[in-house]
């Protein structure tokens, strides 16, 4: 066969001579795996989508016309076809069992000492390596001879479903190991999940369908992978990290968990960034509590970490008790989803008028604490949902976020429950609610003039830790003094006199004098806090910091024209408008100018042009220790030279500023060839602005 009918076809290689078509076939299988490679496992891609997708278009045009050259290690058979009338069987060459669980330190505690007792090492620290309990399925991927053959679900253990055409799918494995000698047989373990960002996405389009939506990631992981139709799992985008093994045939098994691990990755499997090898429990629960805080960060969900006795040789004297390994064991999160009922539907009002339906609940514990109230967003959200009060719900409280109300249970619905209706007057001042085209949230229209509900909000936020933070100011003292007409706007926090304090309630001479002292030194701020603390819509942190360094001062700010406004980095016609709008309202411009003159003051800002600063539209990450700035410091420079710092390195990253210790972000930085700087050089290049 030549390479008439393909001749001239796009692709790096292109216009060489009489390139026969196998040979076609074969590069082309060849640059997309790398392609596919590229993207999905180092974060890089080197071509355009459209590039790519030309280059798949080809080979499926040719393997259409030839279908000899088809091969089953084909990147095209990815998007699916086969419609299977069932799942087959299939048996597990060795058994996938499970993990015992801990909650608590102690349980973690226990499970090293009786490890240390198995391996006859008290006195010693055992080596671990710890791996994220991924929220997903379990799973089993067979390659023979390094080709993708087959994979199966767990199932009992024992015996598993064939979901081979749909783990082809995922784009992110590997069909053919990259490995100049591949096993005769491998079998490698991990979990199948979807990303949040995959969910959230899927969700929209089942929403935009008005198909039934998944209450959270692992379900729509099972769901697609369950689906008999694998051209239907191939437009749901699941992943895969390796984390285990069963059979090994012909290959030397590595010597511990970790050597494992970087011999998947070195053949293209993927696995999770997130691991270490530490050594004695106190590591581990370190671990527990950085992944614990992070978790909300991390793009996929994972309910615990799993610590594993790192080396093989001491995992084989452990051995297994019944069904779970003793070298292993998963330190799971409170769970983050319960059930409870729904006593009432209130509605509250936010500091810009935003009505925000909350459901009054059973108090259940669920994240750690014990929730009453969990939100409902909207009004469009609560429809949706259709929670009635009544109903059983699963609320969930994810780390830090408020409670949510995910989803009512229909089948416990008792009889005769209502629709629920938004109120049309605001519950606080009666204004009429009102929603405005542009936007999904309903607002009581009384403004801060009418609605103590929004002037409570507002003062609050000015007071809030990002703004003006001042301490003891909080949530229940500003109720009182908005009921007690002490207070309007926030100038008149600053004509507060002790007597007024001390009479309120819960409050003596002496809270009342620190609230005072709070006050006074709140004096003393920045021009960005001040900016953001005013609440004008749509003008957060960063927007403020930004608006201060460009304008300097604030008579600058509140003279701003739309032109001027638009030049300010990251601000655009909505933020402009909304920024115009507060500062030709002669009330606000009044509340500024009584702020100032009670005392507030800022250090004067050095003006300058954020769009050709050094660092201006690029992100910066730092790592590791630095010579002589603290983390804060190196930021602040940054920011100052008009660049974002970012918490990881992906092929957005600019620059990697990366000091001693450097870890893993140094590792991704060379991998993508992001470059690296020190802080000399960072300090050179500021300098030299
Ligand atoms: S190791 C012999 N590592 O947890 C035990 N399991 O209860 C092998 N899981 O069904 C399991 N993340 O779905 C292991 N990093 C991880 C895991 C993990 C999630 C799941 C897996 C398994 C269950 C065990």
């Amino acid at each position: 066969m030549q390479n008439d009918l393909f001749a001239g076809n796009a692709g790096p290689q292109a216009g060489r001579e009489q390139e026969s078509l196998p040979d076609l076939a074969q590069r082309l299988r060849r640059e997309l795996t790398q392609h596919g490679y590229n993207y999905y496992t180092l974060d890089a891609p080197t071509i355009p989508d459209a590039e790519y997708d030309k280059l798949f278009q080809q080979l499926q045009a040719l393997e259409a016309q030839y279908p000899e050259l088809k091969t089953t290690d084909s990147p095209t058979l990815r998007v699916g076809g086969m419609i299977l009338p069932e799942f087959s069987q299939v048996q597990h060459a060795v058994a996938m069992l499970s993990l015992n669980n801990g909650f608590e330190d102690d349980d973690v505690i226990a499970f090293d000492r009786r490890a240390r007792e198995g391996l006859e090492i008290i006195d010693q620290d055992i080596e671990y390596a710890i791996d994220l309990k991924f929220d997903g399925l379990a799973i089993n991927l067979r390659y023979v001879n390094g080709v993708f053959t087959q994979a199966a679900t767990r199932g009992d253990g024992y015996t598993g479903e064939d979901v081979t055409e749909n783990i082809r799918t995922i784009r992110s494995l590997p069909l053919r190991l990259r490995c100049e000698k591949p096993p005769a047989i491998l079998d490698v373990r991990g979990e199948v999940l979807m990303f949040k960002a995959d969910f959230d996405k899927l969700n929209q389009r089942q929403r935009d369908l008005g198909a039934k939506e998944f209450a959270n990631p692992r379900n729509a992981a099972a769901g697609s992978l369950r689906q008999l139709d694998s051209k239907i799992t191939a437009q749901r985008s699941l992943r895969f990290f390796a984390y285990g093994i069963g059979l090994l045939e012909d290959a030397d098994l590595p010597t511990s968990h970790r050597a494992l691990l970087d011999w998947y990755q070195s053949m293209g499997i993927p696995t999770c960034e997130e691991k270490a090898v530490v050594n004695g429990a106190p590591a581990l629960l370190d671990f527990y509590r950085r992944i614990q805080e992070k978790r909300a960060q991390l793009p996929y969900e994972i309910d615990g970490v799993v610590y594993k006795v790192n080396r093989f040789d001491q995992q084989a004297t452990l051995g297994f008790v019944s069904r779970a390994p003793r070298f292993a064991i998963a330190h799971k999160f409170p769970a983050e989803e319960a059930l409870t009922t729904v006593l009432d539907i209130e509605v509250q009002v936010g500091r810009t008028g935003a009505i925000t339906p909350v459901a009054r609940l059973a108090p259940v514990f669920v994240g750690g604490v014990t929730v009453t109230n969990a939100t409902l967003h909207n009004e469009e959200e609560i429809q949706r949902k259709d929670v009635r009060v009544g109903d059983t719900v699963i609320v969930r409280r994810a780390g830090d976020v408020i409670p949510e109300v995910v989803a009512s249970v229909l089948e416990k619905r008792p009889e005769q429950t209502s629709v629920f209706v938004l109120p049309k007057q605001c519950p606080i001042c009666g204004s009429d609610i009102v929603k405005l085209e542009d936007e999904a949230i309903a607002r009581c229209s009384g403004g801060w003039i009418k609605c103590a509900a929004q002037r409570k909000g507002g003062l609050f936020h000015f007071a809030s830790r990002k703004a003006l933070n001042i301490e003891g100011l909080g949530e229940q003292l500003i109720e009182q003094l908005v009921d007690k007409n002490v207070v309007t706007t926030a100038a008149d926090f600053y004509k507060l006199g002790l007597m007024a304090l001390a009479e309120l309630d819960r409050m003596a001479e002496k809270s009342a004098q620190n609230v005072l002292d709070a006050l006074e030194a709140s004096k003393s701020t920045t021009l960005p806090r001040f900016i953001y603390a005013l609440g004008i819509r749509h003008v957060g942190e960063s927007t403020a910091k930004d608006l201060a360094l460009t304008f300097a001062d604030m008579e600058a700010l509140m003279a701003a024209t739309e032109e001027q406004l638009l030049q300010v980095n990251d601000v655009g016609p909505v933020v402009a408008q909304s920024i115009i709008r507060f500062f030709a309202d002669p009330f606000n411009v009044e509340l500024v100018r009584q702020l100032i003159a009670s005392g507030i003051h800022w250090p004067v800002i050095e003006k300058m042009d954020l769009s050709t600063a050094i660092f201006a539209g690029k992100t910066l990450v730092l790592t590791g220790t630095l010579p002589t700035l603290s983390r804060e410091q190196a930021g602040a420079l940054i920011e100052k030279n008009g660049g974002k710092v970012a918490g990881s390195v992906s092929k957005k990253t600019s620059y990697v500023v990366a000091g001693e210790d450097a870890g893993s972000k140094l590792l991704k930085a060379r991998e993508l060839g992001v470059t690296v700087l020190s802080e000399e050089e960072l300090l050179a290049l500021c300098n030299a602005q």
